[in-house]
């Protein structure tokens, strides 16, 4: 196993416009964030990755760039940017930047270019089709139907064509076939690795390649005007493996950087072709196999499922590739909501995930707000929801007939919204997030759940954060370790170990709110090693295996 940086850093997701305001307009900024840091390095963070700062109308918060080379009026300047990176790296903390070149904002220069006419010399930089004609009607060129809701073109009346959007219509896709894009592309990731970065994560790069001629999807309409939201079409075309590796030997190889790829619907078959070093792609990606879990597999079943997923993914990559560990991000909702207990078990289970994703193998990715357990948020209407995705799919659904209440109560739990409500700092208005009015409502139980009271309490889940990946930096087996389950039919326990050489560490773990049991080895027990950490502060093993409701441990054999 080859020993780099990147498989031994713990990464932090920091979604600036939720983190710090530090100028009362309502939107976190980066002079926010810097004013945060030493908060990130008494954490013991390694990397932070930030959602993306670039210029934006912010259709989409930020992932709809109309300046891949400045900064957000709301976040700040360039300068700001550049003292963030400089106090990150005195602080020993790397940062890696969002990389989204699926798409632009139809705002950006290019775009606005390229739709002026069907020869200007950017026509080519997006994917621009003439429509259909049926009974007189026009239609769009295909049946897809976008990721964020309606046809996945727009008709744009200056040149009687239709622009090719998989997400917002001011999204529009980026054509990677054009070669004069591609170089564009490459040069700026330069610019911004010469400016020091450390990295990238990808956004949505399964989607970069269309399929060869755009054909219409042959699976049932999504959608009352017939079509088809596709994503396994729009996913892993041809060409995708070649871009990566240009984007390798033109750029990244020249650096000591990471890249982590957003790639929904990867396989761990698919897996290595993309990260395993000698394709010289990519160093590690984000698949989804685990998030819908909680949402579409239900009890019983999802911890072994949850098992047969990560041991798939361990023997595809094992030693050849390298994988990612997470449970949210901006996109999902709160883990401790959907994987833990955000009732009365919330400090054991949010303890007990954060044990879960620092011990088994792969980079562990922390999002803001989960290292002091922040939930879902109860919300009661469309009113209080900003993301655009949902908005358009309550359009969608109010067309249908739905109720909001209706709507809501479905999506409630599972939307992305969730994870981006302002970060809860302190008591005070706001959570101390702003002095102004906050630009998504604060969670209500911002007096109980923040980080003044979690630094405060010695048992608080931000605490044992701190021990956990002060013990990932301990002990190289719980990076470098081979894994090994314990526990593969088990619906609530679950037990691995990871060896490195002489060093054996074993975590075990209750995902449940009931007490369980799981036969400790006969040396532990005689007191032959130690636990080095447990969310119900024992000093020695429990009786006879006993575990309480989300007990957690790492032991030392
Ligand atoms: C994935 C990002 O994580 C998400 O927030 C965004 O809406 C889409 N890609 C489009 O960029």
């Amino acid at each position: 196993m080859v020993r780099v940086w990147w498989k031994e850093a713990v990464i932090y997701q920091v979604y600036v416009r939720s983190f710090m305001d530090s100028d009362g307009d309502g939107i976190g900024d980066i002079p926010g964030l810097i004013s945060r840091l030493d908060y990130l390095q008494e954490l013991g963070i390694d990397v932070i990755w930030l959602n993306p700062v670039y210029k934006s109308p912010n259709d989409d918060n930020g992932y709809d760039i109309s300046d891949y080379r400045d900064i957000m009026d709301e976040f700040g300047t360039m300068a700001d940017w550049e003292k963030l990176l400089e106090l990150c790296h005195a602080r020993g903390i790397k940062i890696i930047m969002d990389l989204v070149v699926n798409h632009s904002s139809d705002e950006h220069p290019w775009f606005l270019e390229s739709r002026r006419s069907r020869d200007n010399p950017y026509r080519n930089y997006y994917i621009w089709r003439p429509g259909r004609e049926a009974g007189g009607k026009k239609l769009p060129p295909n049946n897809w139907e976008s990721l964020f809701s309606g046809s996945a073109w727009e008709y744009d009346g200056g040149t009687d064509e239709y622009y090719l959007h998989l997400f917002s219509r001011k999204q529009p896709d980026l054509n990677w076939d054009c070669p004069r894009l591609r170089s564009e592309i490459l040069d700026m990731m330069t610019w911004w690795l010469d400016k020091g970065i450390d990295g990238f994560r990808m956004d949505a790069v399964h989607l970069m390649q269309k399929p060869a001629g755009l054909p219409d999807s042959k699976k049932k309409p999504t959608h009352r005007e017939g079509y088809v939201n596709d994503e396994d079409l729009y996913s892993h075309n041809p060409g995708l493996h070649g871009i990566f590796h240009e984007m390798y030997r033109k750029v990244l190889s020249r650096y000591d950087v990471m890249t982590v790829a957003e790639m929904n619907r990867t396989t761990p078959a698919m897996a290595n072709d993309y990260v395993a070093p000698e394709r010289e792609e990519l160093n590690m990606i984000f698949h989804f196999e685990i998030c819908g879990l909680p949402q579409y597999v239900p009890g019983k079943k999802r911890i072994p499922a949850l098992n047969r997923i990560q041991e798939k993914w361990y023997r595809a990559t094992w030693g050849t590739g390298w994988n990612s560990q997470f449970f949210n991000n901006h996109d999902l909702p709160r883990q401790v909501s959907v994987w833990g207990d955000d009732g009365p078990y919330r400090v054991e289970s949010a303890k007990l995930l954060g044990t879960y994703l620092h011990t088994m193998p792969g980079s562990p990715y922390i999002y803001q707000g989960e290292e002091i357990g922040m939930t879902n948020v109860p919300f009661g209407s469309m009113e209080d929801i900003n993301d655009v995705s949902l908005r358009n799919e309550w359009a969608k659904c109010a067309a249908g007939g739905e109720t909001e209440e209706h709507f809501l109560d479905r999506k409630r739990k599972w939307t992305r919204e969730n994870a981006r409500t302002p970060m809860q700092w302190d008591s005070s208005e706001n959570g101390g997030f702003t002095t102004g009015k906050p630009w998504l409502k604060v969670n209500p139980n911002y007096r109980d759940i923040n980080v003044e009271a979690a630094r405060g309490d010695d048992n608080s889940i931000y605490h044992y954060y701190r021990k956990l990946i002060a013990l990932r930096k301990t002990y190289p087996s719980m990076v470098y370790g081979e894994y090994k389950l314990l526990t593969p039919w088990n619906r609530r326990i679950v037990a691995y170990r990871r060896t490195l050489e002489d060093q054996t560490l074993l975590t075990v773990l209750n995902f449940s709110g009931k007490p369980g049991k799981f036969p400790l080895p006969r040396a532990l027990v005689k007191g032959k090693g130690k636990i080095l950490l447990s969310n119900y502060g024992r000093e020695t093993p429990p009786e006879e295996g006993r575990l309480d409701p989300w007990e957690a441990a790492v032991y030392l054999l």
